[in-house]
């Protein structure tokens, strides 16, 4: 099961290739391509070793060439993953990387192992990539990709944070163990995605128990989801443990918009357990109870 071995995946990589891709990486919002003079000046490295280096990460497509005289180089999502995966495993967060078992609309999900302890998932965010929408920019000046990886960076820190800060108030979400670049490292959640379930034993429970996810989001953190639905739920396999995830796009409560977003992720779950379960729960007792001004009908104080 884990024959992907970092050192497969990572084939032949040297220090100096990941130096360069460290530079490449820095340079990610300032240039388009990062000009052949830079890199070999922040590198530290003498130009045939880091001309070496780019001819083999242009290869597997690490990196691409471009820009003016055709004498720069950008990263790709390939060699981000390169740079996060090593930097996981330097600081021994992880220890091997297995096979890849989910694609989201946004991101790919691959096994990893930690140093110790169960299994993990890496969710390496791949913004742009996926479903190709119209992405807002961040720079100006750069390619789509390099907006593209700039703001999956930024995804990446935002779940770490949220998820960090929500494992500490409620068992369902995934506890998360670390994140570098794009990738998120977090608990490997054996199940299946609730709109995927015919059948729940008790939907009500499980409801009851996302919305109290909900509500410590709120009461404790201040933070609203943003994109909850049955596509952005798991449920665990035999204990029928729900699961929220799936967070980087949470709104704070300070957000005139937090509202409107909370109505319709409380709207979005309800919907679909009346619709799928039968299971009826008024929407506005709901969003009583996420925000704490009651106990929920379905608990005494
Ligand atoms: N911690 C996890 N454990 C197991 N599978 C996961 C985990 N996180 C995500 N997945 C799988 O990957 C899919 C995409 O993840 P998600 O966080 O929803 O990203 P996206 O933004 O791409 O929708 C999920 O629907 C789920 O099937
Ligand atoms: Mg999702």
């Amino acid at each position: 099961m884990w024959s992907l071995m970092l050192h497969n995946i990572l084939p032949s990589l040297e220090p100096a290739d990941f130096k360069v891709l460290k530079v490449l990486d820095r340079y990610l919002g300032r240039f388009e391509y990062v000009p052949i003079e830079v890199i070999e000046s922040r590198v530290r490295l003498s130009p045939k070793k880091v001309m070496k280096s780019l001819m083999k990460l242009s290869e597997i497509k690490a990196v691409i060439k471009g820009g003016a005289g055709n004498r720069g180089y950008r990263l790709t999502y390939l060699g981000l993953d390169l740079l996060a995966v090593n930097l996981l495993a330097k600081k021994e967060i992880i220890t091997h990387l297995g096979p890849p078992i989910g694609v989201g609309k946004e991101s790919e999900i691959y096994l990893a192992k930690l140093r110790e302890g169960p299994e993990a998932a890496i969710k390496f965010y791949r913004i742009g990539r996926i479903s190709f929408q119209k992405v807002v920019r961040v720079r100006d000046y750069l390619t789509d990709e390099a907006n593209w990886l700039i703001r999956s960076k930024t995804a990446a820190e935002r779940e770490y944070k949220a998820l960090k800060d929500l494992m500490r108030f409620t068992r369902h979400v995934p506890k998360v163990f670390g994140w570098s670049k794009h990738a998120v490292v977090m608990e490997y959640l054996q199940g299946v995605e609730l709109h995927k379930l015919r059948d729940l034993p008790k939907p009500r429970e499980v409801l009851m128990d996302l919305l109290s996810v909900l509500r410590v989001a709120y009461k404790q953190l201040g933070i609203v989801h943003g994109d909850l639905s049955e596509y952005n739920v798991i449920v665990s396999e035999g204990s029928w443990e729900p699961y929220i995830i799936d967070w980087p796009q949470y709104l704070y409560i300070h957000d005139p918009r937090h509202e409107d977003v909370l109505r319709r992720d409380v709207w979005n779950l309800i919907k679909f357990f009346k619709r799928r379960y039968g299971v009826n729960v008024e929407l506005d007792a709901a969003l009583r109870y996420v925000k704490g001004e009651s106990y929920g009908e379905w608990e005494t104080p």
